[in-house]
């Protein structure tokens, strides 16, 4: 049997530290994929109550885009799906920050690189093609989004137990305020979805990624940063 040499034990656990796996590994894709569901659950169900007791006078939402027959139907549909999204919504949260993936994809964000970012789309030259990095505008959009998704959350829930909650309530004002709130929240996800999904669209390869995890990278890292790193130890 041969020994091992002492530079091979030092440099082991360092190896292990880099631990190899997907661009989007497994537990993210489904959280992705079970969010996506839930949020056209929410919406659809979302625009038939709404059409109950409209808050435009002129805006309503066409049967053939809502879900559930009647709006005590919405409302159900809407319950079902709200746990769906706040479940999986913070187990997402959860997942994020413990193990450092906001951090590492998220964040830092520079007023240097939104300059350039928005100045590369301004001129039709905003690139999307290295998955591994997200660029100044998507990890704005991600975090708003995550942002808008917890105050139509806190809003839904002063709108559902408006007693229970009333502290939170009050915080808002009258009631219709609530809902407004509410419904500006959905217009900003929605809004969200049309761009990410005609981004998602554009560059199939992100989509790809999204289903079968994408390439493999180093602990979240692309290959060329985790390698300079290592050797920089
Ligand atoms: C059917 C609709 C959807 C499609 C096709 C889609 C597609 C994708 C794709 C391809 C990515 C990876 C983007 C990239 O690597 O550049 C992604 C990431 C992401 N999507 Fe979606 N998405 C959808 C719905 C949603 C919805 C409804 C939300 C939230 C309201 C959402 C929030 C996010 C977030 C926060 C990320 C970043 C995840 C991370 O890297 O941690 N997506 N999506």
């Amino acid at each position: 049997m041969t020994s091992t040499p002492a530079s091979l034990e030092f440099s082991a656990p360092k190896a292990d530290k880099q631990k190899q796996r997907r661009l989007h590994p497994l537990p993210l894709r489904v959280m992705h994929w079970i969010n996506a569901v839930a949020i056209f659950i929410m919406i659809g169900s979302g625009w038939k109550i709404y059409n109950d007791d409209v808050i435009f006078g002129l805006l309503h939402f066409p049967d053939w885009l809502v879900i559930g027959k009647w709006a005590q139907h919405g409302l159900q549909w809407h319950f079902f799906g709200m746990w769906i999204f706040v479940l999986n919504g913070a187990a997402y949260l959860a997942y994020g920050i413990a193990t450092g993936r906001f951090r590492r994809k998220l964040f830092p964000i520079s007023i240097r690189e939104i300059l350039m970012t928005v100045g590369d789309a301004m001129r039709f030259r905003l690139r999307h093609d290295d998955l591994t990095h997200y660029n100044a505008v998507q990890k704005i959009l991600y975090l708003g989004v995550m942002a808008i998704g917890i105050m139509i959350v806190i809003s839904g829930l002063a709108l559902w137990k408006p007693v229970q909650f009333s502290a939170l309530a009050d915080l808002f004002g009258t009631f219709q305020t609530i809902r407004l709130v509410h419904f500006l929240c959905m217009a900003a996800i929605v809004g969200f979805i049309v761009i990410h999904v005609t981004l998602a669209l554009l560059v199939p390869q992100s989509l790809l990624a999204m289903l079968n995890g994408g390439p493999v990278v180093d602990d979240g890292e692309p290959p060329g940063e985790a390698a300079a790193e290592i050797q920089a130890h």
